[in-house]
Order: structure tokens, then C-alpha cells, then sequence
């Protein structure tokens, strides 16, 4: 596979998503054959695994998906760069006495459930407005500093949020949505990202599985832990409705002898260099399909048709709207807190 750089940290165009393993898209698979799914990706040449703390079953518990991701790849830490993300409640830095001593504790416990020794890219998951930017960007430098961490990055940002952490301790990656359907980070989060070499990392690149074009108005989603049961995209008046991009992914992949999705990776590959996409999948066979779309090339003709072929479509619907302490549809803080309560 080829490889980028964000920010300070080099890693394969293309990385995995490891979230889908734990949470978010229907039943689970056991944990032997998640772990080779891991390792199919791996084996593949990939460098570059993302999960989070909070990746857990119906987003019960904490810790799931670090724990399987350690198991799977504590031996080969030193070939890849590991992605990991923390979300910090307004009552934590009271108790335990700053925003540092609460960073570090997520920060150790999620080392605990990797087996690993550093995270190379630890990122803020949501902004909590209660707790200033400023002060984490100032605990992630620290941690960085003790060789905790190799870089930092925050998710689900705008612009001005980016901007603000970024006078702290320089950022590396921004993780954000992003995909042919979902373009807000175009506006103000890639241009400062790219000026400033800081990396962006969109999430659900593949739309959650529409721009596969294997989504249609019949296709039923498990009634558990689905995020697609509330994705106001996937509804089926949205799903009817935004054929028309589904059929252009369709015929640039049969002109390129690809598939939608990766016609839809690619995309994201041409279109900015700083961008490093992590599709999520539990199908060892998609794995790979996807992984394999650094080999989608575009001539600068094809990639004008393409853009201008999907700006003759309108797009219906959002998968919700991401801005520092928004609601995207995961809703990670939502969550927590509600939890929390009961
Ligand atoms: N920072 C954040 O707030 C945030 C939010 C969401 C996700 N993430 C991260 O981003 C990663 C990817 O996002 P995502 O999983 O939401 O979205 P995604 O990669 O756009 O889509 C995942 C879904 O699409 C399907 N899919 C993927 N590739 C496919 C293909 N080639 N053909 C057909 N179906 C395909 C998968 O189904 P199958 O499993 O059946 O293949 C899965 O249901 C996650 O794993 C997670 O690490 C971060």
C-alpha cells in the first residue's frame, strides 16, 4: 500500500476502522474471528487501526474494542501507528485535579487494554464545552513530551475549534466526518488542516455502507445497536432519493474495473493529499476490498467528470450534523451522560 503523512506520523493511505468490531453496526462477531479480521487488514500491509474507549457493545461498558485491538496487534506496535480517542465528563478534572490528571487516567487505562507502552495518535473523541480546548491541547503536549502519546488530535471539530487547540500543542490529525455525501470539512477544516500540516482522518468514508451501493430501500438493519436504524441518510425515503450519486459510483467503477466503494475511497485519496480515510467493515473480504482502493488512480479528466457528475446530484438527508459538542449520529457525549444517569 502507499503511504501519507499526518502530521508527524506516516501511515498507509488507507486505514481500518476498527469500531464496527465492537459497537455501532449490529451483532458483533466472536472475538477469534474479529481478531482475524485485524490481522487480514495487517497482513495486507495496513499501518494504521483506530479505535476508542468508548467502543463498546450498545455502548455499555467501556473498553471493548482497545481490548480486542491490543490482543490483536500488541506484537506489532512497532510496525503501525494505533489511533485511540477519549471523552472527558465535565465533572472529571474537579476530581481528579486538572484536565492533565484526567487525560493521563483515560489515558492509562486505555494503554492497560492495548498492552501497549504509547499511543501514537490519541484524540480528543468529542469537545465537552465544559471543558476548555485550550486545557486539553495543554495535557496532550505534556503527554506527549513524556513519550505517552506521539501526537494528538481532536474529533467531530470545526474550523475555529481546530485553530484554537492548535496555538496550544500543534495538532496531528483531525478525525471527522467526512464522504461524498457529507462535505462540511471543505469548507473550513481542510484548508487550515492543509495549511497547517495537520492530517484529516474521515470517518465513515464509505457513508456507512450506501456509497457501497449494497444499500437499498429493502435492506433491512439489525433492530440492535444499528446506528443506521437513526441515521436520518439511511432513511428509505433518502435511500430511494439519493440513487442517482449511487448510479455515478456505479459507472466510474465499471470505467475503472472497481467497486462503488472504492470508487468512493479513491475520491477522497484524490481530492486531498492530507486525507487518510478509515472504512470500517466486519467482512474480511471488504477489508480488503477496501484497503485495496489506493490503487485507484484518477487522471485529473476523470476525476473533473467524476466531481462534476456528482455535483449534478443533490444530496438528501445527513448522518447528523458534526461541530464541537453537535450531535453526529453516534452521539458519544449523549450517550455517556445518559448512562451516567441512569
Ligand atoms: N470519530 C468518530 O466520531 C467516529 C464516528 C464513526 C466512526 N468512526 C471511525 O470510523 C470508522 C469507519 O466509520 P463507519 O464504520 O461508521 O463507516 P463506513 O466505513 O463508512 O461504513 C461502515 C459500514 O459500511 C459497510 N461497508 C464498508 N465497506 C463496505 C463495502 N466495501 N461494501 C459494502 N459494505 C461496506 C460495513 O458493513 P460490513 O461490516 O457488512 O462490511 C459497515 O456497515 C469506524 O470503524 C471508527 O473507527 C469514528
Amino acid at each position: 500500500m502507499d503511504k501519507r503523512k499526518i502530521g508527524n506520523l506516516e501511515v498507509t493511505s488507507i486505514g481500518m476502522g476498527c469500531m464496527a468490531l465492537s459497537h455501532g453496526y449490529g451483532a458483533i462477531p466472536p472475538e477469534e474471528y474479529s481478531i482475524a479480521a485485524i490481522h487480514t487488514a495487517l497482513d495486507y500491509g495496513c499501518t494504521f487501526f483506530d479505535t476508542a474507549e468508548v467502543y463498546s457493545p450498545n455502548m455499555e461498558g467501556i473498553g471493548h474494542n482497545e481490548l480486542l485491538v491490543g490482543k490483536a496487534l500488541k506484537n506489532h506496535y512497532q510496525e503501525i501507528v494505533i489511533a485511540s480517542k477519549l471523552f472527558i465528563k465535565t465533572e472529571e478534572p474537579a476530581q481528579d485535579g486538572s484536565v492533565y490528571a484526567t487525560v493521563r487516567r483515560h489515558l492509562e487505562a486505555s494503554l492497560k487494554r492495548l498492552q501497549a507502552e504509547k499511543i501514537d495518535l490519541y484524540y480528543l473523541h468529542r469537545v465537552n464545552v465544559n471543558v476548555p480546548v485550550e486545557e486539553v491541547a495543554a495535557a496532550m503536549g505534556k503527554l506527549i513530551d513524556e513519550g505517552l502519546i506521539l501526537g494528538w488530535g481532536m474529533s467531530a471539530v470545526s474550523g475555529a475549534t481546530i485553530a484554537r487547540a492548535h496555538k496550544i500543542t500543534p495538532l496531528t490529525a483531525v478525525q471527522n466526518l467526512y464522504n461524498i455525501l457529507e462535505r462540511g470539512c471543505e469548507e473550513d477544516v481542510f484548508p487550515f488542516c492543509l495549511e497547517h500540516n495537520i492530517g484529516v482522518v474521515p470517518f465513515s468514508p464509505v457513508g456507512s455502507g450506501y456509497l457501497s451501493g449494497k444499500i437499498n430501500t429493502n435492506t433491512q438493519f439489525e433492530a440492535k445497536d444499528d446506528v443506521r436504524n437513526w441515521v436520518p441518510q439511511l432513511s428509505k425515503e433518502n435511500i430511494a432519493a439519493n440513487q442517482p450519486i449511487v448510479d455515478v459510483l456505479n459507472r466510474f467503477a465499471q470505467e475503472k474495473s472497481a467497486t462503488p466503494a472504492q470508487i468512493s475511497l479513491a475520491w477522497i485519496l484524490h481530492k486531498y493529499k492530507n486525507a487518510v480515510p478509515i472504512p470500517g467493515s466486519k467482512n474480511k473480504e471488504r477489508i480488503i476490498e477496501n484497503l485495496s482502493a489506493w490503487q485507484v488512480k484518477f487522471t485529473a479528466q476523470e476525476f473533473a467528470d467524476l466531481e462534476k457528475a456528482l455535483a449534478s446530484c443533490q444530496v438528501f438527508g445527513h448522518r447528523g450534523h458534526v461541530e464541537d459538542g453537535g450531535s453526529p449520529t453516534e452521539v458519544i457525549a449523549k450517550n455517556v451522560a445518559k448512562r451516567e444517569k441512569n
